[in-house]
């Protein structure tokens, strides 16, 4: 083989990936459409992380049995869904110090004020009592940027309602690297075309929400039965304009959304996804075909689930070996950032 031949077939770095999902609530199918079926089919092509951000979730009160459980049935559903521990570091985030540490040193370069404009923050803010609010709530996004950082992510995979932390992120990121010389990758946030916005199926006019899944009716959970799921879309608001099309009237959002499901699953095209209904007979029949691809795409996930929770020492082993990849790459990392700030490191020389 000649030089520029063996040279042309030197294959190119994989892009690096971090995202997170918090182990608050039961996973729903949007945190599936939106993140983790994106994070699942990518994962031959990227070098990947993913981390249960059992940090973040403590930022509103949890109670501490539930939140065990939630943390490991998180990362049963995440292998699951398809991640695997060859190609995916999948790791809980209290498992890497790094992640705590990187958060301190970030806050101390991102002024209140990025933080107090973050759209879930001023919702959160306008809903609850501030002199119950914790300030981790406040300072969350600035611990979802050390996430990002100490990985120098290329790419964030998210759904459309972490775009904004995302780009937060960005803005640290430059911030740092302004300050202290360049220490971090600028990370992009990666939204999926199809599939960023689940919407609630009992009120169409707001996203599908892990922290409203035990509501009835509002979301399908990634281990619902089949049963629940087909009871769950059936009752799913429409509209009385009988017309199965993709819309933006708001007076439409329900059939959309559900459109928008069958087309993220089968991975058709808006134009394709029309056709499959242009002989339908009204919304009951939309609503049994959805049904029908939800069940068909979850059923697998959930046998693998239950499979996965009947070994927990198993299940606890694989994600010691995600936090082991996480250490390795986090703590040099963080090492460098105290370094560039001008803090001593243990064992330096003089
Ligand atoms: P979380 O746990 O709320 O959601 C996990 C992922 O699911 C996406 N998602 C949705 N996508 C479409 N439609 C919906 N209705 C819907 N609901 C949720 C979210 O956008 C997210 O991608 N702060 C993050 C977790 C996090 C993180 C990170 C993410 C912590 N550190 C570092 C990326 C990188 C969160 O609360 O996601």
């Amino acid at each position: 083989m000649n030089q520029s031949v063996a040279h042309e077939a030197k294959p190119k770095p994989r892009k690096r990936v971090l995202s997170g999902i918090q182990p608050s609530g039961d996973v729903q199918l949007g945190n599936y459409l939106g993140a983790i079926k994106g994070w699942v089919d990518r994962q031959d092509e990227k070098d990947n992380f993913f981390c249960i951000v059992d940090l973040h979730a403590i930022t509103v009160p949890q109670d501490p049995h539930e939140l065990r459980h939630q943390t490991r049935s998180l990362a049963a559903i995440l292998f699951a869904a398809g991640l695997d521990p060859a190609k995916s570091n999948v790791f809980i985030q209290s498992h890497v110090p790094p992640h705590a540490e990187a958060c301190w040193l970030l806050n101390c370069v991102t002024p209140i004020g990025w933080l107090e404009r973050m759209t879930q923050f001023k919702d959160k803010a306008r809903n609850e009592n501030r002199e119950r609010m914790s300030t981790g709530l406040l300072d969350y996004p600035v611990l979802m940027a050390g996430d990002i950082l100490l990985y120098s992510a290329d790419e964030v995979p998210v759904g459309e309602d972490q775009k904004q932390h995302v780009e937060l992120a960005r803005d640290i990121a430059e911030r740092f690297n302004r300050l202290f010389g360049d220490t971090f990758v600028v990370p992009e946030p990666v939204i999926p075309e199809a599939g960023a916005r689940v919407m609630g199926l009992d009120d169409p006019s707001r996203k599908m929400s892990k922290s409203f899944a035990d509501i009835r009716g509002h979301a399908v959970r990634l281990i619902d039965e089949p049963k629940e799921i087909e009871r769950t879309i059936n009752r799913a608001v429409t509209d009385s304009y009988n017309e199965i099309r993709f819309s933006d009237d708001p007076e439409r959002s329900g059939v959309n959304n559900l459109l928008g499901i069958y087309k993220v699953i089968t991975g058709k095209t808006a134009e394709e996804v029309e056709n499959d209904f242009a002989s339908a007979r009204g919304y009951g029949d939309l609503k049994r075909s959805v049904g029908e691809v939800i069940i068909s795409e979850l059923a697998p996930i959930r046998a693998r689930y239950a499979r996965l929770m009947d070994d927990i020492a198993e299940l606890d082993r694989l994600l010691s070996l995600g936090a082991a990849q996480a250490i390795a790459v986090s703590g040099p990392k963080v090492d460098e950032m105290k370094e560039r700030i001008g803090l001593v490191l243990q064992g330096d020389e003089l």
